[in-house]
């Protein structure tokens, strides 16, 4: 399999990286204003917002006047999690383009994460996806705990790739595949990539990796080379699971372009602003940028 000539972006900072931020509720000005600069950057799928319960993720109870308060720019994809149908009632009501239910290959985390089985997580998703489709809203599914579980520790692949087919089979147009706690290395992502592609075709299949070892580039690379062409990222490497101890974002969205621009790879964002908009929402928070290459790019060329 080559490497695609082009790859989608999924831009993921404004929902997995800020729901995990300790510290006050950030202001929903800021994260309008983050995600405006990230789509001004040039990315045109963001994961917005995150329609769930604010006693559980407390820094995402500003879903729906996020949503309103977008500067939304024509063809960007304004995305939202929900868990379930008073998540997808009130996503429909702020005007999401997209909504994802998310599930996971682990039980235990399943437990940890929606607060049921994952059996029942997919009673629970059936009618999101029947109401979504019907509104004409496409779902996106993400199955977590691919690569490793913070419960129960390695995860069998054909595990991943069973509730991955039924995600795919009630509906959901793209599968993202999350190494929620970043333990995955190359190999074992092309194997597991290889067991879930074995049932659902390709270009159906995401990657949603965490950089917490700092394996997700190469993991990254890794599925690239399988063929696959869509990538969760998050800016300046923000963000980490509520439910996943010591999970921390996502790759870097800095490191994933680099690396595209210096092999060539078709993508649609414009570094400079993207490193632009992490060191905004980096300031804001007062936090460090989880990103080398937004760091390497500040200092001025010896
Ligand atoms: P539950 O307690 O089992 O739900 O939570 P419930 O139906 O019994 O309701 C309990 C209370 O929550 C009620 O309020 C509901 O109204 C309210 P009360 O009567 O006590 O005042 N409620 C809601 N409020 C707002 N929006 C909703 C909603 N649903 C119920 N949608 C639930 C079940 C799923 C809601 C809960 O477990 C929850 O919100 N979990 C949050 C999980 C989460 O956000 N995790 C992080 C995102 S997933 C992730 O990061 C992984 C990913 O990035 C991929 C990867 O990295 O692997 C996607
Ligand atoms: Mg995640």
């Amino acid at each position: 399999m080559s490497i695609p000539d082009k790859v989608r972006i999924v831009e993921v900072g404004p929902r997995d990286g800020l729901q995990n931020e300790k510290g006050p509720v950030i202001d929903t000005a800021v994260k309008v204003e983050l995600i405006n600069r990230l789509s001004d950057a040039g990315l045109n799928h963001i994961e917005s917002a995150s329609f769930v319960s604010p006693k559980w993720v407390p820094q995402m109870g500003d879903a729906a006047a996020v949503m309103g308060a977008i500067n939304r720019r024509p063809g960007v994809v304004y995305a939202a999690l929900t868990p379930n149908m008073k998540g997808l009632e009130a996503a429909l009501r702020a005007g999401a383009d997209e909504v994802a239910v998310f599930g996971a290959a682990s039980e235990s985390f399943t437990r940890n994460n929606i607060n049921c089985s994952i059996a029942e997580s997919i009673e629970r998703f059936q009618p999101v996806l029947e109401t979504a489709i019907k509104e004409g809203v496409r779902v996106r599914g993400y199955v977590s705990t691919t690569l490793g579980c913070p419960y129960e520790g390695a995860i069998d692949p054909t595990k991943v790739a069973d509730v991955s087919s039924l995600l795919y089979d009630m509906g959901c147009y793209e599968i993202s595949l999350g190494d929620t706690i970043g333990t995955g290395t190359p190999l074992l992502a092309k194997r597991m990539l290889e067991a879930v592609a074995a049932k659902i075709p390709l270009e159906h299949l995401a990657a949603h990796f965490h950089d917490t070892y700092g394996q997700a580039l190469a993991n990254y690379y890794a599925v690239l080379e399988e063929g696959l062409s869509v990538f969760d990222t998050s800016v300046a490497g923000l963000g980490g699971c509520p439910y996943a101890n010591g999970a921390s974002g996502n790759l870097a969205t800095e490191e994933l372009v680099y690396m595209l621009n210096g092999i060539g790879v078709e993508h649609g964002v414009d570094l400079d602003k993207l490193i632009d908009a992490g060191r905004y929402i980096c300031r804001e928070l007062g936090r460090a940028n989880g990103s080398k290459v937004a760091y390497a790019l500040s200092e001025p060329s010896p």
